[in-house]
């Protein structure tokens, strides 16, 4: 049994990764898969946290630039965040774990609320939490509250699953020529606007000295090998 570099982890999943290949909504497979995945890394002890986005239920752009109210947008998105927070829920449940959901907008006949102290003790129990609805606040993304996440639950890693395997100093599918970094500082990232996440995100993380590991979750067993300390898969972003 491989050892965890990691006790207690944050993995931040796109909304648009639960389609697959569909064009919209919730890919069984592709929740099965992650919840496989996840389940590799409970297995060694490594305590996990997820954050979810929800584009691919709700993309608020489009309608904002028909004029729709932003602030009535972003909630919007973070209620499409809660679906796929339940939907990760059931499928973490149905390969044998233990899962929570707590959501940061007040929901109760669905979910836990967000109570730091409650989401430590789920942590230490061994059970896979799930936050939803992001921030609870409008104009802050999903990746701001993973990085806001992964500092109040004192994760000793947070992650990125990405389409790509990791940051390059191009767009890889552009350019043939771009290079993957395998490390890079928050600085270097902010400077050269390599697209990691959005500022407020890198900022925080930079700021409380959360490590970030930006991979392709694609890949089978790619988070096993991150938590058990191989530093070959990914770009790490470090303070
Ligand atoms: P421990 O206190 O550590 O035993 O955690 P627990 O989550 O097992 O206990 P609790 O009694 O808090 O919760 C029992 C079940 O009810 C769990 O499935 C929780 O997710 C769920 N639950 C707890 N609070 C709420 C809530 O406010 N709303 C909803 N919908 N479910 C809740």
């Amino acid at each position: 049994m491989s050892q965890p570099a990691y006790q207690r982890i944050l993995l931040k999943l796109s909304g648009e990764a639960l389609m697959g290949e569909q064009a919209f909504g919730i890919s069984p497979e592709v929740t099965n898969f992650l919840a496989g995945e996840i389940k590799a890394v409970v297995d060694i002890g490594v305590q996990v946290a997820l954050v979810v986005g929800g584009g691919n239920i709700f993309r608020g752009e489009g309608l904002a630039r028909a004029g729709m109210d932003r602030v009535t947008g972003d909630q919007m998105g973070m209620l499409a965040t809660v679906i796929n927070a339940l939907a990760l829920q059931d499928a973490i449940e149905r390969v044998g774990m233990q899962a929570r959901v707590q959501s940061a907008i007040r929901i109760n006949e669905v979910c836990e609320d967000f109570i730091r102290r409650k989401a430590m003790r789920h942590l230490e129990k061994g059970r896979v939490l799930v936050f939803a609805a992001g921030t609870g606040n409008p104009f802050f993304t999903t990746d701001s509250a993973a990085a806001l996440r992964a500092v109040e639950i004192e994760a000793d890693l947070m992650l990125k699953a990405t389409k790509v395997d990791g940051i390059y100093n191009a767009d890889p599918k552009k350019d043939p020529h771009a290079k993957r970094y395998d490390e890079v500082t928050y600085d270097e990232a902010l400077g050269k606007r390599l697209g990691v996440m959005d500022q407020t995100a890198m900022v925080l993380c930079r700021d409380h000295g959360m490590k970030l590991c930006v991979y392709d979750m694609s890949a089978p067993g790619a988070l096993l090998k991150i938590v058990s300390g191989d530093a070959s898969i990914g770009t790490r972003v470090n303070r």
